[in-house]
């Protein structure tokens, strides 16, 4: 029996009963068997097993209704389970089939089910899932080994926490402690997390909830192009227009003693936008007149993702004195972490703990996830693929009045939909782009501040042919709504 007619043959589970979440698993195994991409995958192969288990999400969509918060935001008029997955690949609880090019939010970095990663998952779990750091954890002190030698930061030293909001709750605190101000800039368009602290430094009121902030915080101009009053400038005037702005921000609106500012070298949440290279640089010299120092948040750029570089902040002619990671380190483990000198580290005078961060599991899957991504050379796969993706969609864009921008770099790839007029925010086609490209077989992901940007992030394993395909399905999404 194939392995499409194996799904066809399996019986549709009692979504309700453990008995029917395991028989699920099993149709799902069915999946696994079909060729990979790698392997010569045919472009019919490719297109969607059509559904064995119809109904399976709408159950589980009322579940969830009934007993997850009204704000947390599900994608697709018809949300979906993802319930397998094998490098680019998944497949969700109702049998179909999809590539992968939003990774969980970036975090999928390697690809689904990496054996190497899953392996040393299993053998750590195998012996001792959680110690905490009143003790010695191997895994945990080879982690910030690998991540200290790597991180470009004189004198490091990492905190481990579970998450990237957490990352920038420490790394603020840090920063605050040690200047012993609570006076902060971030760019407009940022998103850094959602705990008070890291959504007060969070500039797009979509993902602002609350406005109560433990810190003093101004926006200042970041490199949100598209939408800002310097569009028109070429690179060099534009972030000399914004250095200038930084400048009348901190004269103006602040006391002078500022902490810190906290930047993404490439927004994420905010549309994959980019600033000029250099940008960040540049800011920072006026931070420097300030003793204010600068946290980097790699939270989505970190690890190769913008291909040319292992850090984003690499191509902005600075060293940060502090960075901030979490997403694709532990390839779907919750991890993340504040790198800073030893000098800013160092300076808590209180006990300062996260129960989980550093567990021994999360650490000893995210070494074997680094050293996969660095043997297999993720980096240069992405600066490779990214690239061409990046240039095949200008060049078959460049005439949609629907695609008022392509932008983006490495594989963080963005395009920012409009109206007719090329400039007011087409929320409601990127929406219906989503369902359109979800429906031909791939997940993409949706940002900025109207969400009207697509956002493409595969796995930075991800292939040429897979490629290909998924840029197919886009552009056969785009062309349906272009056309009206
Ligand atoms: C740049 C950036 N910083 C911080 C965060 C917060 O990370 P987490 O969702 O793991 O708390 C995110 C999440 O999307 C992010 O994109």
């Amino acid at each position: 029996m194939s392995a499409t007619e194996s799904l066809a043959a399996a019986t549709i589970p009692d979504p309700q009963s453990v008995a029917g979440r395991f028989q699920r698993r099993r149709t799902f195994i069915a999946v696994r068997q079909l060729p990979s991409a790698e392997a010569g995958r045919q472009p019919s192969d490719v297109i969607p097993a059509t559904s064995t288990s119809p109904g399976v999400h709408a159950g589980l969509l009322d579940r969830h209704r009934a007993v997850l918060p009204s704000w947390l935001a599900l994608y697709y008029q018809h949300p979906i389970e993802l319930v397998d997955g094998e490098g680019c690949w998944v497949s969700d609880a109702e049998g179909r089939r999809y590539l992968d090019f939003f990774g969980g939010i970036l975090t999928t970095l390697s690809g689904h089910n990496v054996p190497a990663v899953v392996e040393a998952i299993r053998d750590q779990a195998g012996r001792i899932l959680h110690t905490s750091t009143l003790y010695l954890i191997e895994p945990m002190i080879e982690l910030a080994e690998e991540i200290t030698s790597r991180s470009g930061i004189p004198d490091a030293k990492v905190f481990f926490t579970t998450s990237g909001t957490e990352a920038t709750d420490a790394a603020l605190m840090l920063a605050t402690n040690y200047r012993r101000s609570n006076q902060v800039l971030a760019l407009r368009n940022s998103y850094h997390g959602r705990s008070f602290a890291a959504m007060g430094v969070t500039g797009n009121r979509s993902w602002s909830a609350s406005n109560f902030s433990p810190l003093s915080v101004h926006y200042v101009h970041g490199g949100y192009r598209f939408r800002s009053p310097f569009k028109d400038l070429e690179d060099a005037d534009y972030t000399a227009a914004c250095v200038n702005d930084l400048r009348d921000v901190i004269a103006y609106q602040t006391a002078g003693d500022l902490a810190c500012m906290i930047a993404e070298p490439v927004q994420g949440v905010g549309g994959f936008v980019v600033p000029p290279d250099g940008f960040l640089g540049a800011m920072a010299e006026v931070l420097r007149d300030h003793g204010a120092l600068l946290i980097s948040d790699e939270v989505q750029t970190g690890w190769g993702r913008t291909g040319e570089h292992f850090w984003g902040y690499e191509a902005h002619g600075v060293v940060p004195d502090l960075l901030t990671f979490a997403k694709g380190l532990g390839n779907g483990l919750a991890i993340g972490g504040v790198v800073a000198r030893a000098e800013i580290m160092d300076a808590l005078d209180a006990n300062h703990i996260s129960t989980f961060g550093g567990n021994p599991l999360a650490t000893a899957g995210a070494l074997a996830n680094l050293r996969y991504m660095l043997e297999h050379g993720l980096q240069e796969n992405t600066k490779r693929v990214g690239s061409r993706m990046i240039e095949e969609l200008r060049n078959a864009t460049s005439e949609m009045a629907v695609v008022g921008e392509v932008r983006g770099r490495g594989l963080m790839i963005g395009l920012e939909l409009v109206e007719p007029d090329g400039y007011e925010p087409a929320s409601d086609t990127a929406a219906e782009v989503m369902e359109l490209t979800r429906s031909g077989g791939l997940l993409i992901g949706r940002g900025g501040l109207y969400g009207n940007c697509l956002r493409i992030a595969p796995p930075m394993s991800v292939s040429d042919t897979e490629a290909d395909r998924g840029l197919e399905i886009v552009m056969e999404a785009l062309h349906r709504v272009d056309r009206r």
